[in-house]
This record gives C-alpha cells, structure tokens and sequence, in this order.
C-alpha cells in the first residue's frame, strides 16, 4: 500500500515538472531579449511581470512588441504617438527603443481603469519621464497632436483605423512610420493604406497582424 502511494507520488512530482516544462516553453518570455543597458533590463522586468502575472489586456504578443521596439529605434524615433494603451504593454515596447533614442511617448486610453494601471506600469519601469497618456476619446485628442511625429501606432477600435489614420497622417514626418494592430480586423484601413502612392505599406503577420506603412518623402 505504501509502496503504491510512493509510485503516484512520484508519478506524479514526474507529471508536474512536464508540465512546468510544456509551460515555460509555451512561454513567450521563457527566453526574454537581452537587455543592453540598466534601462533596458528595468523595462523587460517590467513586461515579463506584467505577462506573467496577467496585467497586459487585449496586448500585442511579443513578437509584434519587439517589432515595435526594432522599427521605433531604427528609425531614432523623438516622437511617438500610440492610440490605444490598454495597460501599457505596448508603451513598454516603445520605451525600449525611446530609451536609446531619448525619445517620448504620447499614449491614448479611453478607459480609466487601464490608463490609471498603465501609468503604474511606466513607473514601475522606470519610464513614467518618457511618457505622456492622454486619457479620454482618442477621436478627439489626437487633434492635439504636433507634428512631426516619427512612429505612430494605431491599436484601439478597429472601426476607427481610417479616422485615426485621417486625422495622423499629416502629423507624420516624411520616412515615419504608421503601424497597425489586428489588421484583418480593419480592411477600410487597409484598404486606405494601399492605395495611397505617397505610402508604402509591408504586412508583419507573425505576431497578431501588423501593418509598417512609411509615408514616402
Ligand atoms: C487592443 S487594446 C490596446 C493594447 C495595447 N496597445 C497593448 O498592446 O498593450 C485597445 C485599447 O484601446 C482603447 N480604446 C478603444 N477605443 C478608444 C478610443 N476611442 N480612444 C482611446 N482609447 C480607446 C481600449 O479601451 C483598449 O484599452
């Protein structure tokens, strides 16, 4: 009897460590990017907390936030400008490439809860300093806006890409970029970004769907 309750226990200590296996190998953050600088590490600690403790909402998934960060310090963005903050994970992306740029952050959020944790989420970063949110409709706070912005992300509700997009447009600099989130989700979006010759539109579809459009100089 006692040996038979040796055998499940170990069978299953055995069941539990393939487990946590399977897990931290699903994990996007079971091997987190490489931080190269103090500032950097603070803000990767950041993100993989907030995955692992379920604090990001509707986010992009990582490959799409290491997009954000490549793309944002390639082309030495000063000025970015993201719709949609939820919880700040995304901002957080940017904050790695704005770290290196000396760059800003202008981030809007309709919903108080998430703006009021987004905000924790950029001090407990290290990077409240980089970050300007706008709380309210970003349909009208976007008219806020000085140019030039050199990154603008559109992440909020989908039905409004185009408007978004209206309104931004010309706020962004010559070689900026504009990019998308869940673009399957907004064809007239797409469908506006595509067939503008002042704009070159790729699509990253390895995270949730991205669209990088450059507007042309
Ligand atoms: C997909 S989530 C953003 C995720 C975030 N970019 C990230 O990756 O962590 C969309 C967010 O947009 C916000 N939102 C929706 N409509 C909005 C509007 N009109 N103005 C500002 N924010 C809006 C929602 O409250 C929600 O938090």
């Amino acid at each position: 009897m006692r040996k038979a309750m040796k055998r499940t226990i170990v069978i299953m200590g055995a069941l539990v460590a393939v487990a946590m296996a399977a897990f931290a190998q699903q994990s996007p953050f079971s091997n987190p990017p490489l931080a190269k600088t103090p500032a950097e590490k603070k803000i990767l600690a950041e993100l993989v907390r907030m995955a692992k403790d379920n604090e990001t909402y509707l986010s992009v998934p990582r490959e799409d936030g290491e997009a954000l960060w490549v793309l944002t310090e390639a082309v030495n963005a000063k000025q970015v400008a993201e719709i949609g903050t939820s919880t700040g994970f995304s901002g957080l992306w940017f904050c790695m490439a704005l770290t290196a740029t000396g760059g800003h952050l202008t981030t809007f959020e309709i919903n108080h809860q998430r703006a009021t944790e987004a905000m924790q989420h950029f001090k407990e970063a290290g990077v409240a300093d980089r970050v300007t949110l706008i709380e309210g409709d970003a349909h009208q706070n976007v008219l806020k806006l000085k140019a030039p912005i050199d990154v603008v992300f559109i992440d909020a509700d989908k039905g409004g890409y185009s408007d978004y997009l209206k309104k931004v447009l010309p706020l962004v600099r010559p070689g900026g970029l504009i990019l998308a989130h869940n673009i399957e989700m907004a064809p007239d979006y797409v469908h506006a970004v595509t067939t503008n010759p002042d704009l070159q539109t790729i699509f990253y579809m390895q995270g949730a769907g991205l669209s990088v459009t450059l507007k042309k100089r």
